[in-house]
């Protein structure tokens, strides 16, 4: 039974044999299979979510796994009770192992040693989102066969990414190069270290461009500049794309900000992996699941 806090503590072969389980769940002919018949799993959203919420779920009933979803604004949470006393709650009913986002970075950490049940992070403000970081780099080795040298730009809002963090954590790892590029206001001061900020003209020279969603909801007022202004600085407009080497594979974790970081004709082009990186997700996390229940 293990948890899945966050990659930065995972060894290089922990994370390959997540990838490679991944692999063999995707190219399963059987879409329900009784691997974890008799677990219980408890999806505990505390911040909102699309993707990782319903590709956890659909990881849990391919698997068999019976699903508890909870979802903060439908709870006690709204009459003050908090994360730990939640969490608390759903484990002494008996759940198995649960699937956790929250809104404040560290909670996590704190949380974990008092949980006797394996948890798995689905993002925690912007320190990890580790999942989604496993289905990028799976996005990744399935396209380059190897992540050995690739050159990955990690491009937008890096200061309030969770996603950045995780890829650039797991990514080095596997001797990939990782670049920032961000105005000023979205630098992560912590990061500088790990990675170098450079240009848009320079990130386009990579293997992958991995577009960052701007966090809107996590700007202080007057941090952002307009969306015009944001998209011909830091977008991935039509012309930056056209210009792109042809085997350069476009990202973003989305939710996508069309027409902001991302032009809305770029998103489904045939250089872009943005909806198979959902459609990644659901082995990704089948293997992460039955690793922390199995
Ligand atoms: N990529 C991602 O985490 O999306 P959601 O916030 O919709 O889960």
């Amino acid at each position: 039974e293990r948890s899945l806090l966050g990659l930065k503590e995972l060894s290089r072969n922990e994370i390959e044999s997540i990838l490679d389980r991944a692999a063999y769940w995707e190219s399963h002919s059987d879409k329900m299979v009784p691997v974890l018949n008799s677990k219980f799993v408890a999806n505990m959203f505390f911040e909102n979510s699309t993707r990782t919420r319903f590709s956890f779920e659909m990881a849990e009933k391919r698997l068999g796994a019976q699903v508890l979803n909870f979802t903060a604004a439908a709870s006690s949470v709204e009459k003050g009770e908090s994360i730990y006393d939640t969490v608390r709650t759903l484990e002494s009913m008996g759940i198995d192992a649960g699937v956790i986002r929250l809104k404040p970075a560290g909670v996590l950490q704190e949380l974990a040693p008092h949980v006797s049940v394996p948890l798995i992070n689905a993002g925690d403000g912007n320190n990890e989102h580790p999942t989604q970081a496993l289905l990028d780099l799976y996005t990744m080795r399935k396209q380059f066969g190897s992540l050995q040298g690739l050159n990955v730009s990690i491009i937008g809002d890096i200061l309030h990414s969770r996603v950045a963090r995780s890829d650039l954590w797991a990514l080095q790892k596997f001797g990939a190069n990782v670049r920032f590029c961000a105005p000023e206001s979205m630098q992560a001061p912590e990061l500088a270290e790990h990675a170098s900020y450079v240009s848009i003209d320079e990130a386009m020279n990579a293997d992958v461009v991995m577009m960052l969603r701007v966090q809107l909801e996590r700007h202080a007022t007057g941090m952002l500049k307009s969306n015009d202004e944001y998209r011909a600085q830091y977008g991935l407009t039509r012309e930056r794309a056209a210009k792109l080497a042809k085997h350069t594979l476009i990202m973003h974790p989305a939710p996508v900000n069309r027409n902001v970081e991302i032009d809305d004709e770029i998103v489904e082009c045939p250089q872009s992996a943005i909806f198979n990186q959902m459609s990644n997700g659901v082995p990704v996390r089948m293997s992460v699941l039955e690793r922390a229940m199995k």
